[in-house]
């Protein structure tokens, strides 16, 4: 691992605080780790108010309210409220399900600035099997209404893969239709839970080239009207992307136990260890903890990256995906073309995509071993709450 002088480090600019690993969709590609933190574990109001203290001092200036679904917690407008006072920009990343009227106006007048509301599909049908939720998208759509009726800005997130991809126009239309602003179209990432289902999931190459330039043409046609936020998927491009702009480099992400991570994925990285909010200051996490310092710069990069022109560009790619397949989170992310992993991964990738797709393992609290759960098993209103802390689970 490679020390840092601090004075050499950018503070972040913005913090994903995860306030649950509560949730009551199970998607089957969710980014949360595998091992869910239960509601007993999650940090205090109190604590969470002290952290955004120390991330704008730190020099964060926005703050994504994000889970888990973050909405589960009661005091989330009281946490909107506090980052609203210390003038960062809050922005609340939901599933949607489990917000009405009153919670919806109870957060804007708290100060919210902008809501992102994760789609699973344009149909509902697939929508609420993918989600492993029963009505979930007829709720997201009437949310977005509520949305655009309060005149808080919207995003809307579409997961896409190999089970929706062809239903993109469709999206493109529904974001429009729902009077989003922005749609940010983002292929699944394969590690924690989309690695156990990558298969069910992985789109094939042609479907991947159809849906660039169908995004290509509707930005276009859009313009003024829609922004489309769209990533070509790892497997399919010649290079990674720079993932989370450089590791500890503008982003920190925090556990609802309060653990300081440099992405979301990041405890997929079982060689690193990883501090938390309750054993040393947010500041000193950053700049000097030995899980933020081990990919920063360029020193620890192994060739092919060590000596490539875009080792500044793209940061030798995805840590998480890189000790996903690799095995050691410092190679160069199989992803890019010019590692020797890259061709293995694509055949395997190809091979995936052509296969019938398995069932889905759903993320489910306990499920962190791939034990299938069929495709057409009942999906679930909502799950219970755990914690006094929680509000109604019932949407
Ligand atoms: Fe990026 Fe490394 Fe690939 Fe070069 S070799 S393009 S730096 S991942
Ligand atoms: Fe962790 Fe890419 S998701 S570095």
């Amino acid at each position: 691992m490679v020390a840092q002088d601090s004075t050499s480090i950018p503070p972040p600019v913005s913090l994903l605080a995860e306030i649950t690993h509560r949730c009551p969709l199970q998607c089957p590609y969710c980014s949360n780790p595998l091992e869910l933190e239960r509601a007993a574990g999650e940090l205090d109001t109190a604590t969470w108010q002290r952290v955004l203290d120390e991330a704008t001092a730190l020099g964060v200036l926005q703050t994504h309210f994000s889970g888990g679904e973050p909405t589960a917690r009661r005091d989330l407008v009281d946490l909107v409220r506090h980052a609203a006072g210390l003038g960062q920009y809050s922005n609340l990343i939901t599933s949607g399900v489990l917000l009405d009227q009153a919670k919806l106006e109870a957060l804007v007048e708290a100060g919210l600035d902008h809501l992102q509301l994760s789609i699973q599909d344009s149909r509902a049908g697939s929508a609420d099997r993918i989600a492993g939720y029963k009505n979930g998208h007829a709720r997201k759509m009437n949310l977005a209404g509520m949305v655009r009726a309060a005149g808080l800005p919207l995003t809307i997130n579409a997961v896409v893969h190999r089970q929706n991809l062809d239903h993109l126009a469709e999206i493109i239309d529904l974001a429009v239709e729902s009077g989003a602003q922005r749609l940010e179209v983002a292929h699944v990432q394969y590690y924690g839970w989309a690695l156990v289902n990558r298969a069910a999931l992985m789109p094939s190459r042609a479907q991947s080239e159809r849906a660039i330039e169908l995004v290509r043409a509707a930005r276009e046609r859009l313009k003024g009207v829609l922004a489309i936020d769209y990533v070509v998927p790892d497997y399919y491009a010649r290079y990674p992307k720079p993932c989370m702009g450089g590791w500890g480099r503008q982003n920190l992400n925090i556990t609802p136990s309060g653990k300081v991570l440099p992405c979301h994925a990041a405890e997929t990285i079982t060689s690193l260890s990883f501090e938390s909010v309750t054993e040393r200051p947010l500041a000193e996490i950053w700049y000097r903890s030995a899980a933020f310092n081990a990919f920063r710069g360029t020193a620890w990069m192994p060739e092919p990256c060590r000596s490539c022109d875009r080792r500044t560009i793209d940061f030798g790619g995805c840590r998480c995906q890189a000790f996903a397949i690799a095995g050691r989170a410092e190679a160069t992310d199989p992803a890019c073309s010019l590692s020797p992993l890259h061709d293995a991964l694509v055949a395997t990738a190809n091979e995936a995509a052509r296969s019938e797709p398995p069932p889905f393992v759903y993320r489910r609290f306990g499920n962190a071993r791939p034990s299938a759960v069929t495709q057409s098993a009942p999906v679930r209103e909502a799950e219970p709450a755990t914690d006094n802390r929680a509000s109604s689970a019932q949407p």
